[in-house]
């Protein structure tokens, strides 16, 4: 991916001063600046993570493209691959229409689950955030389409975002938050690197020093653009003498006019402006090698028809309907199937049982979150016509349930019938009728988006009151959620229920998705990226969040998630790691091996039942004794396998020993010597198999790579 480029020097040495410290920052809100006299063009950006935004220039009017699912839902996919496959999907929709960077995967640990953006981000374990953004990264990459991982560092609210300082330890901050960053950079390169709002330690991420310079390139070696987070730079000369490269959106001249200032006046070196200048070049040419502004569709070339929807003659270029099939295939395997008692599911396509299918989301389903990240999707598939295409329509009623209100963007506001009562009263109707209960529910997006966080993890009460009194009929009732991060599940109507599948926001293919399911023409294997907590009172962080007097602190170190759930033997509702099959799965002669570099682990899983499904082995790692806060048991690794039934085979897991190791400060990183334990996992609650192995001692600097330095 890094192939060699010419230099850019060749002709910024020649390119007046004015016009470098131009370069710094973009051109209006989407595009970096052209350079006529240098042939260098105008390269465009685009959010976002699960599709790509183009804007139209008209209000919320973007360019239609796939609406794949959000990250929280591809993080429960625990698939490499697939986040792979979307990735280039993603890349070529930005080819098709002419834009060179795509501005994700968000990787942000979710320290609560109270942040509005955690829908966006894939885990609260940075080896699985990591393992898919790699992936994701490298699929985007292999269309010559640059990926931009964000928010580089320690965004995990959205409350007072572009203020809050995060006060953080150094050993913290390295071990977990900027973690799966230094992974993803060193195994993917992505090109761009998007600096966060956020401040650490009183200093903004768009001017720290040690952030931008110290960490990311000398010892990452990082050697792509580091891009701002849009209006995230305060003091665009602390922030390119910090190593910021390219500050968006543009600023009219401002920022270039303050660098020229600062040149003049000495207290900025014109190499420092030459260095990021140069980057900028080199990922323009990186991203438009043939010079110019790649060929969309006739509409975008010609400049002309900005806020006219493409035609369906021109979606062809998206290859729009094999990349919907994707986003049906994303949607299956990310779906997490928490609780099925007494195989509730899957329901039988051919029998004769009257079906009501209840809620608003089965009409206008929850596909995507609020914020930067939405998608105008090129076709949604409606939950409610997918169950009635499979069971036969004059079996399934329908009843609203609760008022949904606006539900996603893509959609003109509803004619919202909001009367609760009487939609409830309905329901309740309906499903008397009825032999099998489906109920639709979730969070609305205005409770999970971006520039806001949660206030708490409760359903809507209207939803609530719903499913209480439909659990009172006493029927099989299977319940369908749709929520990127995790909702309390009130005992109320949880424990009476039958079946609980989770949809996550799972993208424009997700109706489809959650009708094979039900009916068993596909079997769940997606696994929880984020703990379900019983209660927000349970929560990591809960404490000190969002902060007081612009400051929040993370008393509570490493330990989030199920770190945090372990150390206090606190029971969750779902631990991390949790989703059922319709099949099911044994572990046995666990093997593990260290190499000079790695800890090489083998275990044979098995398909015990008598479905075709997918496993998904988990690696739990705890270190030589004495146990302590600072070393918990954590995720060293993972491998999705799909197994026929009675079909054995032996998973291999591969855990570089670099990632085992722990920060000692002065000594750089540092690997424990002595007796590892190694467990097998189908959820970080349910350990199938272990083994210790013996680790000898060893250390890893601070990560300098060869040759790198600042470039
Ligand atoms: C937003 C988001 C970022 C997005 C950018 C451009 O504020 O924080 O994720 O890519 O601005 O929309």
């Amino acid at each position: 991916v890094n192939e060699i480029l010419p230099p850019a020097s060749d002709t910024l040495a020649r390119l007046p001063l004015a016009e470098k410290v131009g370069l710094l920052s973009g051109d209006g809100p989407w595009h970096t600046r052209a350079v006529e006299s240098m042939g260098l063009p105008a390269a465009e950006l685009s959010d976002g993570p699960h599709g790509l935004r183009t804007e139209t220039g008209i209000d919320m009017v973007w360019l239609p493209s796939t609406g794949f699912p959000t990250g929280s839902a591809l993080g429960s996919s625990w698939d490499p691959d697939l986040a792979r496959r979307v990735g280039r999907a993603i890349g070529e929709e930005a080819r098709a229409l002419g834009v060179q960077a795509v501005l994700g995967p968000g990787i942000n640990m979710k320290r609560t689950p109270l942040c509005g953006r955690n829908f966006e981000y894939f885990s609260e374990d940075p080896a699985l955030a990591a393992g898919l953004a790699t992936a994701w990264v490298d699929g985007i990459q292999s269309t010559g389409v640059a990926a931009c991982l964000k928010h580089f560092a320690a965004n995990n609210q959205e409350t007072h975002r572009t203020e809050i300082s995060v006060e953080i330890d150094e050993t913290t901050l390295r071990e977990l938050y900027l973690e799966a960053f230094r992974r993803v950079i060193t195994a993917a390169s992505p090109w761009l690197v998007m600096c966060s709002y956020n401040r650490i330690g009183g200093v903004h991420a768009s001017q720290h020093p040690w952030l931008l310079t110290t960490v990311l390139r000398e010892e990452w070696g990082f050697d792509g653009v580091v891009v701002s987070d849009w209006d995230a730079v305060h003091d665009p000369v602390a922030a390119v003498r910090a190593g910021l490269d390219l500050e968006m959106p543009g600023t009219e001249g401002r920022s270039a006019a303050a660098l020229l200032a600062a040149i003049e006046s000495g207290t900025l070196d014109e190499e420092t402006v030459d260095r990021a200048a140069g980057r900028v070049v080199r990922f323009v040419r990186r991203v438009l090698p043939e010079g110019r502004q790649a060929d969309g569709p006739a509409v975008r070339a010609a400049g002309a028809g900005r806020g006219v929807p493409l035609s369906d003659a021109q979606l062809v270029d998206i290859d729009a309907a094999a990349h919907h099939q994707l986003a049906r295939e994303a949607a299956t395997a990310s779906a997490v199937l928490l609780r099925n008692q007494r195989r509730s599911l899957p329901l039988d396509p051919d029998a004769s049982q009257r079906i009501a299918v209840i809620g608003g989301y089965a009409t206008t389903p929850r596909i995507q979150g609020g914020g930067s990240s939405g998608v105008a999707p090129t076709r949604v598939d409606q939950p409610l016509a997918a169950i009635r295409a499979i069971a036969g329509p004059d079996r399934v009623a329908y009843a609203q349930g609760y008022p949904t209100g606006w539900t996603n963007y893509y959609q003109e506001a509803e004619p919202v019938r909001d009367d609760a009562a009487a939609l409830r009263s309905e329901a309740v109707r309906t499903a008397a009728a009825a032999d099998v209960l489906i109920v639709f529910a979730g969070l609305r997006i205005a409770d999970e988006s971006e520039a806001s966080d949660r206030h708490s993890l409760d359903l809507p009460a209207d939803q609530v009151r719903l499913l209480v009194d439909l659990a009172a009929l006493g029927k099989p009732m299977v319940v369908v959620l749709a929520a990127g991060s995790p909702v309390v599940l009130d005992p109320a109507w949880h424990d009476a229920s039958a079946a609980v599948l989770l949809t996550h926001l799972g993208g424009q293919g997700a109706g489809t998705a959650t009708a094979a399911l039900l009916f068993g023409l596909a079997n769940p294997s997606g696994r929880l990226a984020e703990t379900w907590p019983v209660r927000l009172a349970d929560t990591p962080g809960i404490e000190t969040f969002p902060g007081s007097d612009g400051r929040v602190h993370y008393g509570e170190g490493i330990q989030i998630g199920y770190r945090w759930y372990d150390a206090r033997g606190v029971d969750v509702a779902y631990p991390f790691g949790h989703g059922l099959s319709y099949t099911s799965f044994e572990y046995d002669s666990l093997v593990a091996d260290a190499s000079d570099d790695a800890l090489e682990v083998g275990v044979r899983v098995s398909n015990t039942g008598a479905r075709p499904g997918a496993e998904v082995l988990q690696l739990y790692v705890t270190p030589p004794p004495p146990p302590s806060p600072r070393r918990p048991r954590s995720l060293a690794g993972f491998a999705k396998a799909e197994l026929a039934p009675g079909e054995s085979r032996v998973v291999q897991v591969r855990v570089p020993l670099r990632d085992l190791s722990h920060w000692a400060s002065d000594r750089g990183w540092l690997l424990t010597g002595g007796d590892w334990r190694v467990e097998a996992a189908a959820s970080s609650r349910d350990t199938r198999v272990a083994a210790s192995v013996h680790l000898g001692e060893r250390g890893f600097g601070r990560d300098h790579r060869e040759g790198s330095g600042p470039s």
